[in-house]
């Protein structure tokens, strides 16, 4: 541990005032030149009366000496110069105003920069403008930069379907557009809040409304904007304090750190994650409290402050500490969208460490779902991830990490991932599809004594003439597992095994009638089942449980639950040939969008990495399957 001398000098040297709040929105423009995106900035600027004084008029006569005619690009193109030779425009400076706020524009030169100032959070907006060419309708580019924002989380959307004039302000073919490009949007995940017919170049619908366009009753851009809301400002959002350090002060220790986000008070109960330990905060030491004065009840974002507890607690440097109320995630897996800067490609199953606030841990590519090209925005699926590529992946780790979703916590939803010694990518975390997990660990069991049973597990196997144990059957839906799982209890039965079938049907139909589908709610069915089966086992039966179970984590605690007597069955078949066989009609359902989350469709399922054995069922006959399996239990559980 430093010495506290040290410490006071170095905690002294960062601390910094509170962020402040703010009053603007930042918004990200998104669209082709081609389609219209300087001419709507232009025009919003001028309309809004957001331009520098007699520049309108300067770029007009320019026009007219010239004899070309007047665009509003023209002005951009000149703004946008003084901006890079830093005249009269930084970057940080409000670009437009309306009568309800100020906004800044985030922009960069190129989608390679926009991606990389985004993702490794050198630039960051709470909404975006998203703009399509009504003339060409939705083509691959408008496609392409809606996955922008899909990539960066960007919730509040607003699209502006540009160039109505050269469609006739047409109102069928504004709803074909519109329907054609919600429909793609909602695909990915993104919804957006406004579909507004404009034309730039005339002025339709900008800031002012226009009699041409009769038929459509929704806001203008700029009333659109007006009703995004800023993301809350660091100190309003739910507390989030990494430890740094741990200093022993006399009798004293000191968890030190800067608060990323929120407030606390002394008195307050914490907790770190993910250790999921408890206490009271007893005092809030400022390390620059100026002496006579009394020392502070109250801390903030921003701030860099030591606390002592009410009781002693072991906790270590990369742990988070939030409100009892409002915790991170926990979770040893999830969804990133990285950045690549990397010599050498990012590729599945390498490690690398994560750097998540102040923790540094392990963490391997599990899989790289898509591959975002950022010169031209294609989108590909590759094996590695090459220098300045954008890719969608999902990382594993050894242990639970407590992180936040980057969309609910910027600070803490966002990481570097270092391979060797340099910093090899920036990421942002999203949990789509996976579950938070800290639920599951959590315990609330108190003043509770296990009793001995009289009988023993060598009795129950001496009567009954073999052991108990779990057969674990994993798969995807229609994959064949009941159909195999009830054919081998049959046999086994036959055979004078004591057997049962655990069936996901079935247990929801009782048990886990309780639980849906998603992620968190897949994890307790497997929690409770994984349980469950281990009761069964312990009591003699050979049970055979079959469900999806699509998560790794969940597996892997039901292995734990039994012990050695677990035995995990894979039941492979590809989507391609589950959606064929369709037994419950159910992915057609789901292709039509009838069922959220359905697995392999719109749900993860992530295959046992080292099953017991895998039976392949688009190959291998049912009753082949089950004399496998006879004759495995015949080894494994006779005695
Ligand atoms: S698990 O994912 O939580 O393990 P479980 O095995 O219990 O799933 O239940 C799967 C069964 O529920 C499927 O065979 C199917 O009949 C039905 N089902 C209903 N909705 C879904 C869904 N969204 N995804 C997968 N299966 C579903």
């Amino acid at each position: 541990m430093p010495e506290a001398s040290e410490a006071k000098v170095r905690l002294a040297a960062v601390n910094q005032n509170p962020a402040s709040a703010r009053d603007l929105l930042r918004i990200v423009i998104v669209g082709h030149v081609d389609h219209g995106k300087s001419t709507l900035v232009g025009r919003m600027f001028h309309d809004t009366g957001s331009l520098p004084d007699g520049k309108y008029e300067s770029i007009k006569a320019m026009c007219e000496r010239r004899g070309v005619p007047f665009e509003w690009a023209f002005l951009m193109d000149a703004l946008q110069a003084e901006r890079d030779q830093g005249i009269t425009i930084d970057t940080s400076q409000i670009w437009f105003k309306t009568d309800a706020r100020d906004y800044t524009i985030i922009d960069a030169p190129g989608h390679k920069e926009f991606l990389k100032n985004m993702i490794t959070g050198a630039a960051q907006s709470d909404a975006a403008l998203l703009i399509i060419d009504a003339a060409e309708g939705v083509r691959e580019q408008s496609r392409r930069h809606g996955y922008l924002l899909h990539l960066l989380g960007i919730r509040q959307v607003a699209v502006a379907v540009n160039k109505m004039d050269l469609i006739d302000y047409e109102k069928d073919q504004f709803d074909l557009i519109e329907q054609e490009y919600r429909d793609y949007l909602t695909s990915i995940g993104v919804t957006p809040t406004f579909v507004i017919p404009v034309s730039a170049r005339q002025g339709d619908f900008i800031v002012n409304e226009s009699d041409k366009m009769p038929w459509y009753k929704g806001p203008t851009i700029v009333k659109a904007l007006d009703s995004f809301m800023p993301n809350a400002s660091p100190i309003d959002r739910p507390l989030r304090f990494p430890v740094q350090d741990i200093y022993k002060f006399d009798h004293r220790r000191i968890i030190a750190g800067r608060i990323e986000e929120g407030r606390f008070s002394v008195g307050d109960e914490i907790v770190f994650s993910p250790s999921n330990k408890k206490a009271k905060v007893k005092s809030i030491e400022y390390w620059s409290t100026i002496p006579g004065h009394q020392a502070p009840t109250e801390a903030v974002a921003g701030q860099c402050v030591g606390i002592t507890l009410d009781e002693q607690i072991f906790v270590e440097r990369g742990e988070l500490i939030s409100h009892v109320e409002n915790p991170p995630i926990e979770t040893d897996v999830f969804r990133a969208r990285i950045f690549w800067l990397g010599h050498e490609p990012m590729t599945k199953g390498k490690s690398y460490r994560i750097k998540l606030g102040t923790l540094e841990a392990p963490v391997t590519v599990q899989s790289i779902e898509s591959i975002i090209d950022t010169s031209d925005l294609s989108n590909t699926s590759s094996n590695a991830v090459e220098r300045n590529q954008v890719a969608e992946v999902v990382l594993r780790a050894r242990r639970m990490l407590a992180l936040d979703e980057f969309n609910e916590a910027p600070k803490t939803g966002r990481f570097v991932l270092i391979d060797k010694y340099d910093i090899a990518g920036g990421g942002i975390i999203s949990m789509e599809g996976y579950a938070d997990q800290r639920e599951l660990i959590t315990s609330r069991s108190t003043n509770i004594t296990r009793v001995e049973h009289g009988v023993t597990t060598e009795q129950r196997t001496f009567r009954n003439g073999h052991k108990g144990g779990v057969l674990w059957f994993t798969g995807l839906s229609g994959a064949g597992k009941s159909t195999v799982a009830v054919a081998l209890e049959q046999k086994l039965f036959e055979k004078g095994y004591n057997v049962y079938v655990l069936d996901g049907d079935n247990v929801r139909h009782g048990l886990n009638a309780n639980l849906s589908f998603s992620p968190e709610d897949r994890a307790e069915n497997i929690r409770r089942v994984g349980e469950v089966a281990a009761l069964f086992a312990r009591a003699g039966v050979i049970v055979i449980t079959s469900f999806i179970s699509p998560y790794r984590s969940d597996r892997d605690r039901a292995r734990e639950a039994s012990g050695k007597d677990f035995h995990e069955i894979y039941v492979n078949a590809d989507v391609a040939t589950c959606e064929a066989r369709d037994p419950k009609g159910l992915y057609k359902k789901a292709r039509a969008g009838e069922i959220k989350d359905f697995t392999g469709i719109s749900a993860p399922y992530e295959a046992p990495e080292a099953p017991e054995m895998v039976i392949d069922t688009s190959s291998m006959p049912v009753d082949e399957s089950v004399a496998m399996l006879v004759n495995y239990v015949e080894t494994k559980f006779k005695v």
